[in-house]
């Protein structure tokens, strides 16, 4: 396959590159730089390059510690989601011999935090703050006609927390957990929907392969965990205490209360459609995967 990735060099995205490349297919990049593939610009000027599938796994960084939440950054967070997934959605739509596969990420963001609730793909969301109605208009932006939705196969992954050694959520945690400071987000109760990064890569493709899938899959392990389990999971695998939990107060005073928000509540998500679509886990438990991703 040829496939073509809108924001390929991100941490997603470099490890969906990997694993194509190691199965002998042919990868090309959207970027912002471009030493680092096509831009979107020369995707607006001169068209869709010739691929068998198209993947947008583009956006801004929403956790990143090093910047500030405020009216500039969510609209950049925004922009980064909706205008990619535009510009490939149009260059599709516009492409003289189309791809077989149109696949894009969002999140689990899309569903309401709550403690008790479960929610499999057929739940319904996008209705309530910030993240969830991002994720309903990115998941809408990229939606294509009726006619070239019949020749081009659509698939939406929504993605709970990534762990991988190179980047996400795990990057920022280690560090304080390997001083022996790592403790629970505010109650520790909340379900912390996470997926293994290989996994996601591997539904991605899955997605691009599987001539029969289509419609949204939830990106996350079959195994839930609260955010307290996670934590001492990651706290026994790196043998270090786990007993400073993290007040609400203090993340939203760090954070602002958007991206704080973020951790301290969460979903309890299950992946329905993707099991029943025929994916294999290769990490459904947490401690197999913490045990990989950190040894
Ligand atoms: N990581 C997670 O835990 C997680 C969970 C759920 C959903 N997701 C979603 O998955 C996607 C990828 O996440 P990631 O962790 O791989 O992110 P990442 O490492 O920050 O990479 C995303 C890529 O997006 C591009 N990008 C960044 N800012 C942009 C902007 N302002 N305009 C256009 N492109 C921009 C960059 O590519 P260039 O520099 O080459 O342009 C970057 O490499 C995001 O949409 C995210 O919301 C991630």
């Amino acid at each position: 396959m040829r496939v073509l990735i809108g924001g390929g060099s991100g941490f997603v995205g470099g490890a969906l590159t990997h694993l194509l490349r190691s199965k002998g297919h042919e990868v090309q990049h959207v970027s912002r730089d471009p030493r680092a593939g096509v831009t979107w610009a020369q995707l607006v000027s001169k068209g869709l390059p010739t691929c068998d599938a198209v993947v947008n796994v583009a956006g801004a960084n929403v956790l990143s510690p090093l910047r500030r939440w405020d009216a500039e950054y969510e609209a950049e967070v925004q922009s980064s989601r909706l205008e990619t997934t535009r510009t490939l959605r149009d260059a599709i739509i516009r492409a003289r011999s189309p791809p077989h596969a149109w696949v894009l990420l969002t999140g689990v963001g899309y569903y309401r935090p709550s403690l008790s609730q479960e929610y499999n793909e057929e739940s319904a969301g996008g209705d309530f703050e910030f993240m969830s109605r991002l994720v309903r208009d990115w998941e809408g932006a990229a939606r294509l006609p009726e006619e070239t939705g019949r020749s081009v196969r659509q698939v939406v992954v929504r993605s709970g927390v990534v762990l991988g050694k190179n980047g996400g959520a795990l990057k920022w945690m280690l560090w304080p957990f390997r001083l022996g400071l790592g403790g629970s987000l505010g109650s520790g109760r909340q379900p912390f929907p996470w997926i293994h990064v290989d996994d996601l890569s591997g539904i991605l493709l899955h997605a691009m392969e599987g001539s029969t899938v289509h419609g949204i899959l939830n990106g996350v392990a079959p195994c839930l965990s609260t955010n307290a389990e996670f934590v001492g999971t990651l706290a026994r695998c790196l043998g270090r205490p786990a007993l400073l939990p993290v007040p609400g107060g203090v993340l939203q005073a760090l954070l602002g209360p958007q991206r704080a928000s973020m951790l301290l509540e969460g979903q309890w998500v299950v992946p329905q459609r993707t099991l029943e679509s025929g994916y294999r886990y290769h990490f459904p438990q947490l401690a197999a995967a913490l045990k990989d991703l950190v040894s």
